[in-house]
């Protein structure tokens, strides 16, 4: 499938196939059972990411599956500067002890993992392990300034991108073209960037 005409091709449905298939060796490999490991996959952005990574993982892997939803963004393409919990993970989760495997679309300036993360500890997580679809290797600066201190880095991520912003396989540009296959960079007009 193609990506539509007002953007560019980052990654096709088989690339992203095939590396998922090698993080999830990854994570495998790296997560013991004894941390009795939990995934928390942010919505929405995550659920395409989170549901074929997980699927990959080895049938005795045994994690459970938790949901969260968050929100910086709004409606554009820059970060608002503050994260928002709209919905935590059940309450009767008891993390204490474990491992959680955050799950995220993207990790951009870091912000919304930074929050989940001091969250999650905050709720009794031993140890939090973010793995991320895309890292973006420059910051796009929020638009508040002083909102973003040390970034964090992802201890799993499938693709490292540039400045582009990002749709597709579960990201959304207004709601729009999560539904895209691929992977794929918007052309933006000068006033949104
Ligand atoms: P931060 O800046 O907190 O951003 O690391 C994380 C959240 O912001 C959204 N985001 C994007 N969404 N294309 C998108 O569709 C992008 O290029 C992009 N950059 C950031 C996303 O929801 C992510 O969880």
């Amino acid at each position: 499938m193609q990506a539509p005409e007002n953007m560019r091709l980052l990654f096709t449905a088989g690339e992203i196939r095939s590396r998922l298939e090698r993080l999830a060796r990854e994570i495998a490999s790296k997560v013991k059972p004894s941390e009795r490991p939990i995934a928390i996959v942010v919505l929405q952005g995550a659920f395409i990411f989170a549901a074929d990574l997980l699927r990959k993982l080895p049938p005795a892997f045994g994690i459970e599956i938790a949901f969260l939803r968050c929100q910086s963004y709004g409606s554009g393409t820059r970060s608002s500067g503050r994260v928002l919990l709209l919905q935590d993970i059940d309450p009767e989760i008891d993390l204490r002890g474990r491992t959680v495997l955050l799950l995220d679309d993207i990790l951009d300036t870091g912000l919304t993992m930074n929050f989940l993360v001091s969250h999650l500890k905050r709720r009794g997580a031993e140890r939090v392990r973010v793995c991320v679809l895309l890292h973006r290797r420059r910051v796009a600066r929020p638009a508040k300034s002083g909102a973003r201190k040390k970034r964090l880095k992802p201890e799993f991520a499938a693709f490292t991108i540039g400045p582009d912003f990002v749709v597709g396989y579960g990201l959304d540009y207004a709601g729009k073209y999560r539904h895209l296959p691929m992977l794929a960079a918007v052309k933006l007009p000068r006033s949104k960037r």
